[in-house]
């Protein structure tokens, strides 16, 4: 995918197609007057029909004279005042998907000249490039009838800036939007990934790939030396496979020397049939996100390491497949955590918070500022927020603000629930330190209350994607199967958006 920043007017631009947006009270502006002029009497016609009047997501196609493009493409933006970068991001995907439907993949756009003046062009520029990006990809690696029909990804995206004096920031922006979706696709991808194809190992050298990046390291823990040191708790869960378990960590130093880390945990259950505790047939299959925690831990370190942020990060991934077998733990078994604290498993589908459990512990060991987990880790989850935000909760208000700001900013909402005490005693074990469910009562906070056990006394935040990491009917930014949800929210925290 080529991604150009020109001078000019969109209007000169040769691309086949041009994504130009409108608001629907702007029409007596200098820039939709000039439209207006240029597209003549069919936006007259279709304006004065009600066909189109620049409503959010409404789109028209033109076929303009006098320009060398065939296909001018206009995307409503709504009410100026209502303008956010989120609508910005979603206008540029809906109208790529549609020229992308049309099998018009080289597009140019100057759109970002719109959106909320309150934010800077490079801001703009950047949510312009990632919807159109995002809104291109595809999971076409299995296909192999009838390719052709499929709609073609993005090849090109020019941005045309008036004059010289935006042309670095928007630089700058679309720069930042291509390492973000690098991020992003390589999310997606790992998700949408067949289960028989990533098996733990599968990911652990797919998380060695990025080294590529010079400042980025991996390492890879087997399951000896993971039973050495006493990762009693994810050992339990991956008894039941007979695929390898590990633990993968990652380095990136982007920051000063002696700057203490951010540390990202993500979930890492290759598969989750449920165990012994077996999950019922009825979208079983979709259980092969549930490494979407583990995977959003991947794409933000290519993501940050594409951008080359200023920061160090420590990710730290329990690499696991949950499976029914004659060796799988049993309903009842005792763990010893990797922390000295016992778990009575009782139901052995709550297996990512026993992984994660080992994985708070063993992160702790680098002291990090910040410590965020990532983990589709309760359907109740999906029940309280649905699919359109995660589940935030924390151990300190500045991290939680900080993670809801990322989420305003870089449109991947979370929304906060209550990490009080009161929950914690539904975890009381009769035979052991805890055990590792708590009812049906407030799942999402029960499972984070497990958790928050095994990260006592760390600057700690649980992030569960279970209703945010999968898309079922498709949405603008992202076609249907994985999002890659997650990497957007953990760069904009990140650079402190
Ligand atoms: N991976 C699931 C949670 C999940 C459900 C993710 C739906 C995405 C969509 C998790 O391991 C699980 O099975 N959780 C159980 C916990 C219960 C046994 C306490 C659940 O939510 O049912
Ligand atoms: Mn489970
Ligand atoms: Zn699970």
């Amino acid at each position: 995918m080529d991604l150009l920043v020109e001078e000019g007017s969109v209007f000169k631009s040769d691309m086949p197609a041009l994504m130009v947006g409108v608001f629907e009270d702007r029409w007596d502006d200098a820039g939709q007057k000039d439209l207006l002029a240029r597209a003549g009497t069919p936006l007259e016609s279709a304006r004065a029909s009600g066909e189109f009047a620049g409503d959010f997501k409404q789109t028209l196609q033109l076929r303009p004279q006098g320009l060398k493009t065939s296909c001018l493409l206009l995307v409503g933006l709504g009410k100026f005042s209502e303008c956010t970068l989120e609508r910005l991001r979603e206008a540029a995907a809906v109208a790529t998907r549609e020229l992308l439907g049309r099998r018009i993949s080289r597009l140019a756009t100057d759109m970002f000249i719109l959106g909320p003046q309150s934010e800077p062009v490079a801001r703009r520029a950047q949510a312009v490039a990632e919807g159109a990006m995002l809104a291109g990809y595809r999971f076409d690696r299995y296909r192999t009838e009838k390719r052709d029909k499929l709609p073609p990804g993005l090849a090109r995206l020019v941005c045309r800036v008036e004059g010289s004096a935006d042309r670095e920031a928007v630089e700058q922006g679309v720069q930042l939007a291509q390492a973000v979706c690098r991020g992003v696709f390589l999310a997606r991808d790992l998700v949408n990934e067949p289960g028989n194809v990533k098996s733990p190992l599968y990911l652990a050298e797919r998380a060695a790939a990025l080294t590529h990046h010079s400042q980025l390291t991996c390492e890879v823990i087997g399951e000896q030396e993971l039973s050495r040191q006493g990762f009693g708790a994810l050992l339990g869960v991956a008894r039941g496979s007979s695929r390898e378990p590990c633990l993968i960590v990652l380095e990136y130093r982007g920051g000063a020397e002696d700057e203490k880390p951010v540390a990202l945990i993500g979930k890492g259950v290759m598969f989750d049939a449920g165990g012994i505790s077996l999950k019922p047939a009825e979208k079983m299959d979709e259980m092969k996100m549930d490494m979407a925690g583990a995977a959003a831990v991947l794409g933000t370190f290519e993501a940050a390491a594409s951008a080359q942020l200023p920061v160090n990060l420590v990710g730290v991934i329990p690499a696991v497949e949950n499976m029914p077998s004659g060796t799988a733990m049993r309903p009842g078994d005792v763990l010893t955590s990797l922390s000295g604290r016992t778990i009575e498993v009782v139901n052995t589908d709550a297996e990512g918070r026993l992984i994660l459990a080992d994985a708070l512990t063993y992160c702790a060991r680098y002291q990090p500022r910040a410590m965020i987990d990532l983990a589709t880790l309760t359907g109740a989850c999906v029940i309280a927020l649905g699919h359109h935000a995660a589940a935030l909760l924390g151990s300190d208000a500045q991290l939680v603000q900080r993670l809801q700001d990322a989420g305003r900013s870089s449109g991947e909402k979370v929304w906060e629930m209550p990490l009080w005490e009161e929950y914690a005693a539904q975890l009381k074990s009769e035979i052991a330190d805890l055990k590792n469910i708590g009812g049906r009562p407030a799942g999402t906070i029960t499972a984070a209350a497990f958790l928050h056990r095994f990260a006592e006394g760390q600057n700690w935040a649980h992030v569960d994607i279970a209703g945010t990491a999968w898309e079922d009917s498709g949405t603008p930014l992202a076609p249907k199967g994985a999002t890659g949800f997650g990497v957007r929210l953990l760069m904009s925290y990140l650079r402190g958006e």
